[in-house]
């Protein structure tokens, strides 16, 4: 069994760099669906799990892809008939899978999408990316665990959309992209990720107009085809290498990030008095030994991100009081906090509202990672504590975060990585043990 091993207490301290973002480059992945002539080439493409599903699913649908993970560089190639068909075992792996569903619709006419299953997170419905499909003109039916959509064409109208859906305004997006007419999409999610995906639509061929902000137009064109695009900054890698710094007292630079996509987390770390210096090499991140308590609400972008909520809980949990985090966006993910409980965590959930009480002296524990951020926030909290903490399930931190542990090291943290015997495993030929004179059941 893997584990994450850490040895806490120690500052961080020293430069690192941030990959390029995950969330941005997969509907990046899924547009090249749309480039009937060319190759479409994406730079600064992080060589993350998530990455690879997506781009497994892309093979699978008859993509010609190529990834030098040296140059960080992705060539697509989708000038060939496509399957319009993704099973299952790929959706089940990654929801991001959904977001060949519009892609794919424009393309060829029909799609058969697996439908996913439940999320660690919380209730995850597609309604809305549905529902906008439907909108465009395609015909929804599901059936056997698969939702099938077909279309003789899409046509452009209006679409309300009744929460700022990140993946629903992505795939909403690129559906419309050949749509006749014109689509809005109105109360679209404003996420950098969604800039990124109207920056390589337009550089194909499209016409998006106001990707960012929360109406969306998009005129309809005959056909797209190849470009080159380079993929920004990952935001909530950057943001999880500022709060481990905070988290350690440390004194950490942030190489290769954009401020401005991290502003609510800034404003919150100087409230809690982090100082954060901007410098010509990067965002300079000097934690505090005296942290002041803060509330703190998850929003759809620009309002604090949900993907940085369970890291943030950690540094609140140190903070010198009592502080609050509200969980706007998915429903369940608290998860972590029971883990954290373990380590010596106080707190009390209320709903969508967790109350955290600090000053925690963080303990070493054995604890699971349940996600991506869960697992990244327990790190942290295994970077704060005293004694020795093992984080299972260190796997699902390799689908956003590449070399975690190994930047960690380089930072000063007493961290390793090890595929420890696990004694209590029980395999399949193990019968179980009988006390004498006892009968088998
Ligand atoms: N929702 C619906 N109906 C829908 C779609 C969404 O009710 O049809 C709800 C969801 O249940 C959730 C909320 O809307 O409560 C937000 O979901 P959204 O669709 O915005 O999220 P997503 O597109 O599935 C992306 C990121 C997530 C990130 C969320 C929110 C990608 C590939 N994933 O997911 O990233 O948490 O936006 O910002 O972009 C991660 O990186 O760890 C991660 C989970």
């Amino acid at each position: 069994m893997e584990k994450i091993i850490i040895k806490g207490g120690q500052p961080l301290r020293g430069k690192v760099a941030v990959e390029g973002s995950k969330n941005a480059v997969l509907p990046l992945q899924a547009a090249a669906i749309l480039a009937v002539q060319g190759t479409v080439t994406l730079n600064n493409v992080p060589p993350v799990t998530d990455v690879k599903v997506m781009d497994r699913l892309l093979g699978f649908l008859n993509l010609k892809t190529a990834y030098g993970e040296k140059q960080r560089q992705l060539v697509l190639n989708a000038s060939f008939p496509l399957s319009s068909e993704a099973p299952y075992d790929y959706v089940n792996q990654m929801r991001a899978s959904l977001l060949v569903m519009g892609p794919l619709l424009a393309r060829t006419g029909h799609v058969r999408i697996a439908l996913p299953g439940g999320c660690s997170i919380g209730a995850r419905p597609i309604d809305l990316h549905l529902a906008g499909l439907e909108k465009l003109g395609a015909e929804i039916k599901q059936d056997a665990g698969f939702i099938e959509a077909s279309c003789e064409h899409l046509v452009g109208t209006r679409i309300p959309l009744d929460f700022p859906s990140v993946g629903a305004t992505e795939n909403i997006m690129m559906a419309a992209t050949m749509a006749a007419g014109i689509t809005t999409i109105e109360n679209a999610s404003c996420e950098p990720e969604i800039i990124e995906l109207g920056n390589l639509l337009n550089k194909m061929g499209a016409h998006v107009h106001g990707a960012g902000s929360k109406v969306i137009r998009i005129q309809g064109v005959y056909y797209l085809h190849g470009a080159e695009y380079t993929v920004i900054p990952d935001r909530i890698e950057a943001g999880t290498w500022m709060l481990a710094s905070a988290v350690t007292n440390g004194d950490v630079i942030v190489q290769g990030t954009v401020p401005e996509h991290n502003a609510s987390l800034i404003a919150k770390l100087e409230e809690m008095g982090v100082t954060i210096i901007k410098q010509a090499d990067g965002l300079r991140v000097l934690g505090t030994s005296v942290l002041i308590p803060a509330n703190v609400k998850t929003m759809p972008y620009p309002g604090f991100p949900t993907d940085l909520q369970p890291q943030m809980t950690v540094l609140q949990l140190l903070a010198n009081g009592t502080s609050t985090m509200e969980e706007h966006v998915f429903e369940k993910r608290f998860i972590h906090l029971e883990e954290l409980r373990r380590m010596n965590a106080k707190f009390q959930i209320s709903g969508s509202v967790a109350i955290l009480d600090g000053p925690t002296r963080f303990s070493g524990a054995e604890v699971t990672a349940s996600d991506l951020r869960a697992g990244a926030s327990l790190v942290l909290a295994g970077l704060a504590a005293d004694g020795i903490t093992q984080i299972r399930n260190p796997q699902c931190l390799d689908r956003g975060y590449y070399h975690f542990y190994q930047k960690l090291r380089a930072l000063g943290a007493k961290i390793d990585r090890l595929n420890i015997e696990d004694k209590f495993k029980i395999t399949p030929d193990q019968q179980p043990r009988q006390n004498k004179g006892q009968e088998k059941e």
